[in-house]
């Protein structure tokens, strides 16, 4: 293989940089040229193509967002528009790609590949942890982070005024973010989809609380929760319990941006590295992932398909941790 490309897809993730850095810097050491896409697929449909030296990728191990863009591509989501990058990526000469993104990146990988052939290999990029095939994905330690900067300057105020908050953390459809930014945010409760709990729990567990322990409270709501969102569980609550005084933060996309963590930036290089040694050595229609410390392939088909649950442990500490319940009276 002498030539591989790169780019980046769907919601970015703080880390994105620090992996394209190393897809660069693994193709000067295995002396393969490498070529950058803008914008994802899109930029594979109109061939937005750019070789990218040991120089083009300096100092941006730091840095949020991605230096190659990033999109949703509507179009290649059609067989028209998967011929059309095809046809970019053969006169390209392009003859490995790294995909970084999530699922519907790799849903799209995945098609590409049965359809034309052009071994490529993911890395898990996206700050809600949800892909089957690694414990963690790149972004989601540094949106953790975030969201918990944000959780105690919150509970600074929430304590001073006695009041409820409800905020809101990003995850599509998944309460990863939710739930250790909760134990570490020491949130008297967490909402998401894994974990079912009624505005009529919520409800007695505040009102147990208010009367007996705490004055000020921290509810984690997963944006993905089948309740509604934090402004609608919020007002549900308040219709029960007029008389406490609550608010509503959401958190939103600042929690896609900033320097990535240690954590991230070490494991951006390491699947980036994966990557490129894994098409180097045949391997293709796989996400390169870290499980149990060990870098490890797994199908597209089974990244995309199974689901990775949330370690129930996990959601059951955020009850032991914040203190007596009436559903233990
Ligand atoms: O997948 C990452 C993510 O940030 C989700 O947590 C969120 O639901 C979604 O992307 C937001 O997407 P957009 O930036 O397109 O609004």
């Amino acid at each position: 293989m002498k030539k591989i490309a790169v780019f980046t897809s769907g919601g970015d993730a703080p880390g994105m940089n620090a992996c394209i850095r190393a897809v660069v810097r693994s193709c000067i050491y295995y002396n393969v040229e490498c070529v950058g896409i803008f914008k994802g697929y899109d930029g594979m449909i109109n061939g937005s193509f750019i070789t990218l030296d040991g120089k083009a990728v300096s100092n941006i191990i730091q840095k949020g967002g991605t230096i190659l863009k990033s999109a949703r591509s509507l179009e290649f989501r059609t067989p028209e528009g998967r011929k059309k990058a095809y046809e970019q990526i053969k006169k390209e000469g392009i003859e490995g790609i790294v995909a970084i993104g999530g699922n519907g990146t790799f849903t799209g990988a995945k098609l590409f590949y049965e359809e034309f052939g052009i071994p490529i290999i993911g890395a898990p990029g996206t700050i809600d942890n949800d892909l089957y095939g690694t414990d963690f994905t790149i972004g989601y330690d540094t949106a953790v982070n975030t969201a918990l900067e944000a959780i105690d300057k919150i509970r600074d105020t929430a304590d001073a005024h006695d009041r409820i908050f409800f905020i809101e953390v990003m995850g599509r459809d998944t309460g990863y973010i939710a739930v250790r930014s909760a134990i570490g945010g020491g949130a008297e409760m967490a909402i998401m989809p894994e974990k079912k709990v009624s505005i009529k729990d919520i409800v007695a567990k505040l009102s147990y609380n208010h009367e007996h322990t705490k004055s000020s409270h921290v509810i984690i709501v997963a944006e993905g929760e089948v309740e509604g969102n934090a402004i609608e569980i919020a007002k549900k609550v308040k219709k029960a319990l007029p008389n406490l005084d609550s608010k509503v933060t959401t958190l939103g996309h600042i929690q896609r941006g900033g320097s990535p963590t240690a954590s991230d930036r070490v494991l951006a290089s390491r699947v980036g590295i994966g990557a490129v040694e894994g098409l180097l050595a045949g391997k293709t229609n796989v996400m390169a992932g870290i499980i149990n410390r060990n870098l490890v392939f797994t199908d597209f088909e089974t990244t995309i398909t199974k689901k990775k649950p949330i370690n129930k442990e996990l959601i059951n500490m955020i009850d032991i941790l914040s203190g007596r319940s009436p559903f233990h009276e």
